[in-house]
Parts: C-alpha cells; structure tokens; sequence
C-alpha cells in the first residue's frame, strides 16, 4: 500500500526538496509514498490569485483566507485522510502522533505563511493544528517536511529490519543511549569498557542506566512523566507486592 501525502502550499517548489534523496528518496522511488505538492493560488478566484487579506480588527501582517483554503481542500484531499495544518499554534508533534499517522492511509498538510489561517476555517472543515516545536518558522513548509521525514523513515520496508525503531528516543519515552563505533582510541578517549565485554545483559544494563541519566539531565520533562508512568499504578489496580 501507497502512503499518500498531499501538501497544500503557496510554494510548492520546495518539495519533495530534501525527502526526494536518501531513505524517504528510495522509498519514493520505490512506490512506498507518494507526494502531491498542491498550490493553493490555483485556487483563488479573482485575477491577481489573491490568498490572503489584512487582519479584521486590524494588525500587522496578512491572514489567508478561509474561502481559498478550503476550495484548496476540497478539490485535493481525500476523504478519510487525516488533514493537519502547520502552524506554531498546533498541538506539538510526537513520536506516538507520527506512529499513529504512518500506520493509516496518508496525510494531507496545510501549509501556512504570514500571520496564519482565518480561524473560521478550523470551525468548518476537520483540520488538526500541529507545531514541531516552540518557535516561529516563515511557513509551514519546513514543519510539513519534518512531519513526513518522521512518517515515511516508519512505513514498512522503509528502515530495513537493522532498526525496528523500537530502541530510539522518544519510544520508551527516555532518550536514547550513546553509541560509540571504531576507532578504539580517539583523541585519548576510548569506548567504555562494558561495551567491549561480550555480556549482553552488562551492556542492556549499562545502556538503560544511560538513557535514564541522559534523560533525566536534558528533558526532565520526560523523566517526570517516564518516572509518573512507572510508580502510579492504573486507578483500581492493586500493587504488584501486596498479591
Ligand atoms: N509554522 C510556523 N512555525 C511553525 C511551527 N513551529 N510548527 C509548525 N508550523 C509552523
């Protein structure tokens, strides 16, 4: 099965851009994903192919309009395809987001540019508000591509059975641990002795008491939850040492 993406954009030109090399290229290439690259002006309707207007209320900047927008979606996004819009507003992306998305059909991206989308438009079509991150892009057009970098890296025969992805950062909701590859002896730093010793149990050990540490220093946000999910048991459920 064919993973379609449909990103709808004043600049199309930009894609595939980086997912048409490497991984996402091949797999491209291959027929795992396909992507449809939609200009939204095609969809104007006066003579200058007008997106957007100035702000009701006044303001800095310019809104795209509602109207444009959704004769964009209608016209192009398939029924029963999930339909995010880029834009810092958006609920943060995740790991189990980026899952549940490269598991389904496809996905259809709204790509913003300027002050952002009339609002009226998230009242009258399905559309999810997705950021990737706590900062402002000019566009929503590097955020598409982020979102489909982590989709398409997942769909089956994409990543090859060598990286399951189970091990990774974000999927046991620690980061993951440090890897070290030859030489032996850089720059007077060497590889840690555990990861020399053959046992396989010392090494799982070692790397888990990693990713708690490395966790617990850069995102202890994570390690809270990580820590929260562990000690509470469900509401109801009885502790494991009172059976
Ligand atoms: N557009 C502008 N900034 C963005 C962000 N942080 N995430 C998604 N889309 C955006």
């Amino acid at each position: 099965m064919t993973f379609a993406a449909t990103v709808l954009t004043l600049y199309p030109e930009m894609f595939p851009g980086p997912l048409g090399v490497s991984l996402a290229g091949r797999a491209m290439a291959d027929g795992k994903w396909s992507l449809d690259a939609v200009q939204i002006r095609d969809f104007a309707t006066d003579k200058h192919r007008t997106v957007d207007d100035t702000p009701a209320g006044g303001g800095a900047g310019m809104v795209l309009r509602a109207d444009v927008l959704a004769a964009a979606i209608d016209a192009s996004v398939a029924p029963g395809i999930p339909l995010l819009a880029m834009t810092p507003r958006g609920k943060p992306l995740t790991q189990a987001r980026v899952r549940s998305l490269a598991a389904g059909p496809g996905v259809a991206i709204l790509c913003g540019r300027f002050e952002g989308f009339d609002e009226r438009l998230f009242e009258a079509r399905e559309i999810e508000p997705v950021s990737i991150g706590d900062y402002v892009l000019s566009g929503g057009e590097v955020g598409a591509l982020v979102l489909l970098d982590a989709c398409v890296r997942l769909l089956p025969g994409v990543m090859g059975a060598a990286s399951s992805g189970d091990e990774e950062s974000f999927e046991s909701g620690l980061l993951e641990y440090p890897h070290y590859t030859r030489p032996q002896m850089w720059e007077g730093r060497s590889i840690p002795e555990v990861l020399r010793s053959g046992d396989h149990a010392k090494i799982a050990a070692w790397r888990k008491s990693q990713a708690e540490i490395i966790t617990r220093s850069r995102r202890p946000d994570l390690w809270e939850r990580h820590i929260g999910a562990r000690v509470q048991p469900p509401s109801g459920a009885r502790h494991e040492e009172e059976e």
